[in-house]
């Protein structure tokens, strides 16, 4: 089959390939924002990560006349009321303004904001929606959570984010420690993409993913 161009709509590399390696099975050239340099950059103002994900999907199809692909993600802590949520990546930004605040910063403010919760109080889960936008219009949502708890203290090297302090009970480590392979099969963001999937298989057989070129 001959391959069907979709934009990857996200700067950061490791997503891209993240993303990448989850659709090497599919027939699709996939292209990232590093390909469209000229493309102004889209802030994430929505309230929830599905408006988020919709509006930068939506943008980056319609700015490159192509199917687009975009996520958005976070962590939601039930002892915080679901906090830091859509500000996962921006949480700590009052103590490190005007620089956007590292991994570290963040986690380490979680703690701190958790300190005395009791462990069988920490429950929290990463959520990842992912929508697909085609230049027609046409809109395709999929959302993927990835349950857990949040640690007494950072473990492990791997991963990003707030991987050090989120717990999982079921392997008795931390998301930071399980690896790559066992992240990939039951994290937020491949549980969101296996759902995607479908739609982008069905959409292939239809040839609505076209103009198609050569693989
Ligand atoms: P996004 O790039 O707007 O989706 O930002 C999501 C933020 O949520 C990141 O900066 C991370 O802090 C956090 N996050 C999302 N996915 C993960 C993950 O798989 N592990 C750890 N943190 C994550």
């Amino acid at each position: 089959m001959a391959a069907a161009p979709l934009v990857i709509a996200t700067k950061n590399p490791g997503k891209v390939r993240e993303l990448a390696e989850l659709l090497a099975d599919l027939p699709l050239k996939l292209l990232s924002l590093a390909d469209f340099p000229d493309l102004p950059d889209i802030p994430e103002e929505g309230e929830t990560f599905a408006a988020n994900a919709a509006a930068k999907a939506r943008q980056v199809a319609a700015l490159t006349g192509l199917p687009a692909l975009a996520d958005d993600s976070g962590l939601e802590v039930a002892a915080l009321g679901g906090r830091p949520g859509v500000y996962s990546a921006r949480y700590a930004a009052d103590r490190t303004a005007p620089l956007p605040p590292t991994d570290e910063d963040n986690w380490r403010k979680l703690l701190e904001e958790l300190e005395g919760v009791p462990e069988a109080e920490r429950q929290a889960r990463f959520v990842c929606e992912i929508a697909l936008a085609l230049p027609d219009g046409r809109l395709f949502q999929a959302r993927g959570e990835c349950p857990g708890m949040i640690a007494l203290e950072p473990r492990g090297r791997e991963g990003f984010g707030y991987d050090p302090v989120f717990w999982l009970p079921q392997y008795g480590a931390t998301m930071a420690e399980v690896g790559l392979e066992v992240k990939n099969r039951l994290s937020h963001r491949a549980r969101a993409l296996a759902g995607m999937k479908e739609t982008l298989r069905r959409l292939l057989l239809e040839g609505a993913l076209g103009p198609s070129s050569p693989a």
